[in-house]
């Protein structure tokens, strides 16, 4: 996969991404044929289990990056820039951004419209494959008042300015975060580069979910906008409980887990 590949998708083919954070969870991503690898800062919340992603910090992005293209060698993955990697300066941000290329990254992502389309003119530039993201951005949750559905009323308008500014940037792609299926529509149509929708509808160019959110492995409720295909948290507890049997029962290990000296 490559840019100019995922660009031909756009109306013909829809995208598949997932996020995807250790050596593991990448290679059986590579096995099943997902289009697009992102490892999103959400490494803060499912991995790290932080409240928000704010905490993530740019040593935790260059290490899952480099543990998943571990995993996935022949695959394209996108590293999220985290909190505080771009919004300093755009000389900064183009530094960071370098730095999750180095680690195997083959584009970034990064938050916002407007306010980053200097950088991101900049990062196109420097050979970087940028993905934009409007929405819900959740980098600035506490500007845009908490977990809100983007984009009704006055503010598709706002969302609508966005995607274009950032498609005149030079982005290859849009990830839309929890958006009414209308405005996000209306953007899918009036660009010639893909929308990537995570909670914005069935119109957007391809979808985008969490590992642990497709898989069930987060325990309590998933938003609507998920779909669980398979409740892994489930099987793991049980796994381990019957685990936990075994070993307190002294029926694990028994004879065909054991090495004998005449072996
Ligand atoms: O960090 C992330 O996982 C993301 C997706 C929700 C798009 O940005």
């Amino acid at each position: 996969m490559n840019i100019l590949k995922i660009l031909q998708m756009k109306g013909k083919e829809p995208i598949t991404v997932v996020t995807a954070y250790d050596y593991f969870s990448a290679k059986v991503c590579e096995r099943a044929g997902i289009d697009m690898i992102l490892v999103g800062d959400s490494l803060g919340n499912v991995v790290l289990g932080y409240q928000s992603t704010l905490n993530v910090e740019m040593e935790d992005m260059e290490r899952h990056i480099m543990a998943v293209r571990r995993g996935a060698p022949n695959s394209f993955i996108i590293g999220d820039m985290p909190f505080m990697s771009y919004q300093i300066s755009d000389e900064e941000g183009i530094k960071n951004a370098g730095k999750l290329m180095k680690a195997g990254a083959n584009a970034v992502k990064v938050e916002g419209g407007e306010r980053v389309s200097s950088l991101v003119r900049k990062l196109v530039d420097a050979g970087i494959p940028v993905m934009g993201h409007i929405g819900l951005t959740p980098q600035s949750v506490n500007q845009i008042g908490g977990y809100r559905v983007q984009g009704k009323g006055p503010d598709k308008e706002r969302m609508m300015r966005s995607a274009k500014s950032l498609e005149n940037a030079g982005v290859f792609s849009i990830v839309l975060e929890l958006t009414v299926e209308e405005t996000a529509k209306l953007i899918t149509e009036s660009l010639s580069i893909p929308t990537i929708g995570i909670g914005a509808g069935r119109y957007c160019d391809g979808q985008v979910l969490v590992w642990h959110d497709l898989l069930g492995i987060n325990d309590g409720k998933v938003p609507k906008f998920v779909k669980k295909y398979a409740n892994l948290n489930e099987i793991i507890e049980s796994a381990l409980k019957t685990y936990i049997q075994d070993v307190k029962g002294k029926t694990f290990p028994d004879e065909r887990n054991i090495f004998k000296e005449d072996e």
